[in-house]
């Protein structure tokens, strides 16, 4: 268990190893059997609906898991952190604090460039991921981002 900043002046504890350990389980629910790289992603939730399953209470956050699945037209493969992503919101939804990816041997991955994307808008940049060397901040694996406010600021005068 650590104690990170979300660099949103808030302070989250982390259990990296759980985190790590849900990763590692999921990867073994991947369908990869093309790549036979399976690989599974486990995040820490914070805020949310308390609809569904999840319980969504602040101070607490829950866990959340996702893993690849293939597809015999290899474009359409879904990364385990699409999946994750999915879950986030079925599961009523907020704010992703931290994130390990782990390929099948449980070793830390760090996200392609699309799942970056991807995940940024459910963390921010202060979203921290897993690696060896210790947790980074999302934000700094994908500087100056596209977000959504550059959708408002950069629309054509008139729509
Ligand atoms: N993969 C992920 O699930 N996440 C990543 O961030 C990198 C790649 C998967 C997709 C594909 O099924 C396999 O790893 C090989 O690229």
């Amino acid at each position: 268990m650590s104690s990170e900043s979300t660099g949103e002046g808030a302070t989250v504890a982390i259990d990296w190893p759980a985190l790590r350990s849900a990763a590692q389980a999921a990867a073994r629910s991947a369908y990869a059997p093309y790549s036979r790289l399976q690989v599974g992603a486990a995040g820490l939730v914070m805020g949310g609906s308390a609809g569904g399953t999840a319980r969504g209470a602040e101070g607490e956050g829950r866990i959340i898991v996702g893993c690849n699945v293939e597809n015999a037209s290899y474009g359409l493969t879904l990364c385990a952190e699409c999946g994750l992503v999915s879950a986030l919101h079925a599961s009523g939804g907020g704010t992703l604090v931290g994130l390990s990816v782990v390929a099948g041997d449980g070793a830390p991955l760090e996200p392609c460039g699309r799942c970056r994307q991807l995940l940024l808008e459910h963390g921010g940049p202060g979203l921290l991921l897993d690696a060896d060397g210790g947790p980074v901040e999302i934000g700094a694996l994908l500087p100056s981002a596209f977000t959504g406010s550059d959708l408002a600021a950069r629309r054509d005068a008139g729509d």
